[in-house]
């Protein structure tokens, strides 16, 4: 195979200058794959449209789901929630040849043998505490008042106990934060995002046991807490993963880490393990290190 596995994540279709970036994201080889690793817009149809105009262009894409793509905002027309909303997602995945979560996880063809790629949805749990973490680094996702889809937790939200949630919650507002998720993400027929994180988890651990040689993991939020040490607003850490998936990345033959969702683009190492933030992230952001966004990560070469 002469093509890369490439990846992406964060394209945040909703800004108009990440939408041209997207809809001009072409393979350089025809054997090119994408993996598109969370976040590429709220709007039920315009992720599908991207997603599906993608598949229409490289050899294989392979996604799984952000936060964002999990809002069910007032303005769409989609109305799912929850579960709903995911399983939606993968069937309109599924119809334009999209790899999801779901499916079967394919292989790449790799010079030196079969490469499992593994798109996990695993979600957060408020256990990734905001003490113990730097502050230093971009600013964190959803944390400005500039971004346009940002909400304000209802004042009752506050209030509801589950998890850590509210202590976190209670943190974050106290440090200025607005966690876009509360409100946005719904987690029916989960009582609680928590819940249904613990859920997929289990799930998901189930089927990566099951997988035998070299594996590229897949996640929009980072498996383990330490690329969540470089956020600059520490108190956003409980929206940024779980520590149930700390020790993937040394229970099974890991060639590379895919993540993103902190929107602070990098290379990082852990336990020997290469982890990868592949983000684009908001046009204030990528405009802070150049011109145009950042093209895909490769991953693998063919
Ligand atoms: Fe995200």
């Amino acid at each position: 195979m002469a093509g890369r596995l490439l990846a992406i994540s964060d394209l945040h279709i909703g800004y108009p200058e990440n939408r041209a970036y997207a809809d001009a994201l072409s393979p350089g080889d025809p054997g090119d794959w994408l993996i598109v690793a969370g976040d590429v817009g709220e709007v039920f149809a315009d992720v599908g449209f991207v997603l599906a105009s993608l598949a229409s262009r490289f050899a294989k894409v392979i996604w799984t789901p952000g936060n964002h793509e999990l809002w069910t905002l007032p303005s769409d027309q989609v109305t799912l929630r929850g579960a709903d909303r995911y399983e939606a997602l993968v069937k309109v995945c599924r119809r334009f040849g999209v790899v999801t979560p779901e499916d079967e996880f394919p292989v790449w063809d790799a010079p030196g043998g079969p490469v499992t790629v593994a798109p996990l949805f695993t979600l957060y749990d408020y256990s990734f505490r905001a003490d113990g973490t730097t502050a230093a680094g971009p600013v964190a996702e959803n944390a400005g008042a500039a971004d346009p889809v940002a909400a304000v937790p209802a004042a009752g939200d506050a209030a509801v106990s589950d998890d850590g949630r509210s202590v976190a919650l209670a943190a974050a507002l106290r440090a200025g934060i607005t966690p876009a998720d509360e409100g946005q993400l719904h987690a029916d027929p989960y009582p609680s995002v928590a819940a249904w994180c613990r859920d997929r988890v289990e799930t998901t651990g189930g089927r990566l046991a099951a997988v035998d040689g070299p594996v590229v993991l897949v996640s929009h939020w980072p498996l383990l807490r330490g690329p969540v040490g470089a956020l600059r607003h520490r108190e956003f850490a409980p929206w940024c993963g779980t520590t149930l998936t700390a020790q993937w990345h040394t229970r099974h033959q890991v060639l590379a880490a895919v993540y993103g969702h902190l929107h602070i683009p990098r290379t990082t190492h852990h336990d020997g393990v290469r982890f990868e933030e592949v983000s684009v992230g908001y046009p204030r952001e990528w405009r802070r290190r150049g011109t145009v966004p950042p093209p895909p990560r490769v991953i693998l070469e063919g």
